[in-house]
Order: structure tokens, then C-alpha cells, then sequence
């Protein structure tokens, strides 16, 4: 009877401590993206796991994976739907394979002059309506966060539209971007951003799109000899999370982990028009690229050859939407 008792007693220790040890486990947010820590980007990232650790007093850990270590694009997609990751910040212009166009009305070729337009959209009512769309796919969208506006690099000048004909350009994997290269005459061809350098040293492709601090820190800039200062898109980040992930959690810990993030976007957001043109101007001072600025005349050709890229997505995009956009940011198609 004594030993029964004393094997119950040792049970319900055991037990005990093992709860008590569950109970002490953080929770762990693993935060994967494809850039580089000294991005926009990846600053966000550890300023979001700074302020979500110590604001949560240890109950949370954020672990980030930068520079694809984790997943390249195309799966990371599914490994926040199936939970093996729980948060991401993708380029928008990735989220058509997940069957959501509509986000590509950000690739629409000079459909934003500036981050004022930007903003005009991430913080309106399209912004909210876009995220929407991505709960039906088990997605919560947190937060917009941005990176900047993309110039075309290649290793010949590429001052106008005559001069794209025929370069393989690598894109992201939106269709309106396909339709651009299109509109320049180029071939179009989608790749993970983690092949791109290869790509471009190997002649895999001749050239591609980036925003400077894109281009610089993935050292794309040795591997190019010309970047034309076209500005003729942006590339803009979601924030997003597993839904059943974030819904799961305990509702103080949410509001804690919300106020970070927000704090964390407005960080990033403060960030990413200097961080670009530092990245413009060390790509300068490294001397392996020129940069073309083009001319009214060859700005003007440029806009002419690929406006028609509206049109020919207004109805697969989103009309709707796409009209709100114009009207938010003045653009006359
Ligand atoms: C790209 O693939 O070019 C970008 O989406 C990478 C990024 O996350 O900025």
C-alpha cells in the first residue's frame, strides 16, 4: 500500500513538473523572409522580435530566418498555411500562385509616384479590403511594410524600350509583371529571388528588377554593369500570419505582439526611403555599375511602352480596386 502510494505521490510530481516546465515554454513565432538583414526588410524583422520578446517578458519568441535560410519563395507560401512557419513578410507581387491576384495591382507600372501615393493605398480602405481576401486562405494580414521603387539593371545600357528587346529579365511571379517585361519586348522569366545572383553571373538571365537595397545586398550590382533609374514600380511587403496560429493566441499576448508590430512598421516604413538611397549610393561607390538616369524623352518612351500593361489587367486583377487606387493617388490611366 506504501509503495502505491509513494509511486502516486512521484506520478503526481512528475506530472507537476512537467506541466510547470510546459507552462514556462515560449511561444515561438518563426519569422522567415528572403532578403538580407541590412534591408528594409530584414530590419524590420528583428526590430518586430526586439520589441515582441521584451514587451511580452519572455512569454514570446521571435525566431527570424533571413535570406531564404529557411524557405525561398514558392514554399514558404504553403509553409504558413500548413504551420510549419508563422510568419512572413512576402513581396505582394507573390501572391497570385496563392490565388490572389488582386494583390498585383501593386505591380501596375507607374501606378505610384512616390511613398505619399503609397501609403494613400497600404493605409486606405484597399489596403483592408486586400487583406480581406486572404483570410478565406488561412491568412491573417497584419501590416504593410515597404521597401522601395524597383530600376531595371542588365549588362548593356538600357535607356529605352529598344534596348530590352530580347534580354531574359527575371521577375517575381506576378502576371502583370510577366505582361511589363512583355511590354518592353524582353522575355519574362520567374525565379526565387535566392537564384537570382546566380542567374545573372552565369547568363541565365541578362538582367532584372530591384529596388537599390535589393540589388546591393544580394551583391547583384557585380554581376550587372547597368542600372537604368526607371522607377517604374514598387516592391511592397504584407506581413502575414498562420490565422488559426494567431487567433490561438492568448488575447493579451495578441495585443502585445499587434502593438509591436505596429511599432515595428512604423520603424521599417521610417527606414526604407534611406536605406535605398544608401544602397543607390554604395552601389556607386563600388564602380562595377553605371547608373543611367534617363532623360525626360526616355522616361516618356519608357511610360508609353508599358501603360498599356493597365488595360491589359484591369479585368483579371481587380477593376474595382484597381479604380479605387487611381482615385487614392490621382494616377490618369
Ligand atoms: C524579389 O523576389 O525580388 C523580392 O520580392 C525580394 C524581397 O523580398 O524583397
Amino acid at each position: 500500500m506504501m509503495k502505491r502510494l509513494i509511486a502516486v505521490a512521484f506520478a503526481a510530481l512528475a506530472f507537476a513538473a512537467f506541466g510547470l516546465a510546459h507552462a514556462q515554454q515560449p511561444i515561438v513565432i518563426k519569422f522567415s523572409h528572403v532578403v538580407a538583414e541590412n534591408t528594409p526588410k530584414g530590419k524590420g524583422a528583428l526590430k518586430f522580435k526586439e520589441l515582441a520578446e521584451s514587451r511580452t517578458k519572455g512569454r514570446v519568441k521571435v525566431e527570424v530566418y533571413p535570406n531564404s535560410t529557411l524557405f525561398k519563395d514558392g514554399e514558404e507560401m504553403e509553409a504558413l498555411q500548413l504551420g510549419s512557419v508563422q510568419m512572413l513578410a512576402p513581396s505582394v507581387a507573390k501572391f497570385g500562385p496563392l490565388g490572389v491576384r488582386e494583390f498585383e495591382v501593386f505591380d501596375l507600372p507607374y501606378i505610384f509616384d512616390d511613398f505619399d501615393d503609397l501609403h494613400k493605398v497600404t493605409e486606405g480602405p484597399v489596403g483592408r479590403a486586400l487583406f480581406q481576401k486572404l483570410e478565406s486562405k488561412g491568412i491573417t494580414g497584419l501590416a504593410y511594410w515597404d521597401n522601395g521603387f524597383k530600376d531595371f539593371s542588365a549588362n548593356k545600357p538600357i535607356r529605352v524600350p529598344a534596348d530590352y528587346k530580347g534580354l531574359k529579365l527575371r521577375i517575381q511571379s506576378s502576371k502583370v509583371l510577366g505582361d511589363e517585361v512583355k511590354a518592353l519586348g524582353a522575355i519574362p522569366q520567374v525565379m526565387a529571388f535566392s537564384e537570382v545572383y546566380q542567374a545573372l553571373q552565369t547568363g541565365v538571365v541578362d538582367g532584372t528588377e530591384n529596388p537599390p537595397s535589393n540589388l546591393y545586398t544580394q551583391k547583384m550590382h557585380e554581376v550587372q554593369k547597368y542600372l537604368a533609374m526607371t522607377d517604374h514600380g514598387v516592391i511592397e511587403y504584407a506581413v502575414i500570419v498562420n490565422k488559426k496560429f494567431w487567433d490561438g493566441l492568448p488575447a493579451d499576448v495578441r495585443t502585445l505582439l499587434e502593438g509591436a508590430m505596429k511599432e515595428a512598421t512604423k520603424y521599417s516604413n521610417d527606414i526604407a526611403k534611406k536605406e535605398n538611397d544608401d544602397a543607390l549610393e554604395a552601389v556607386k561607390k563600388a564602380g562595377k555599375t553605371q547608373i543611367l538616369v534617363l532623360t525626360p524623352d526616355e522616361k516618356a518612351q519608357m511610360k508609353k511602352a508599358l501603360l498599356p500593361v493597365h488595360k491589359e489587367n484591369d479585368a483579371r486583377v481587380a477593376p474595382e480596386l484597381i479604380k479605387q487606387v487611381y482615385q487614392a493617388t490621382g494616377f490618369k490611366p
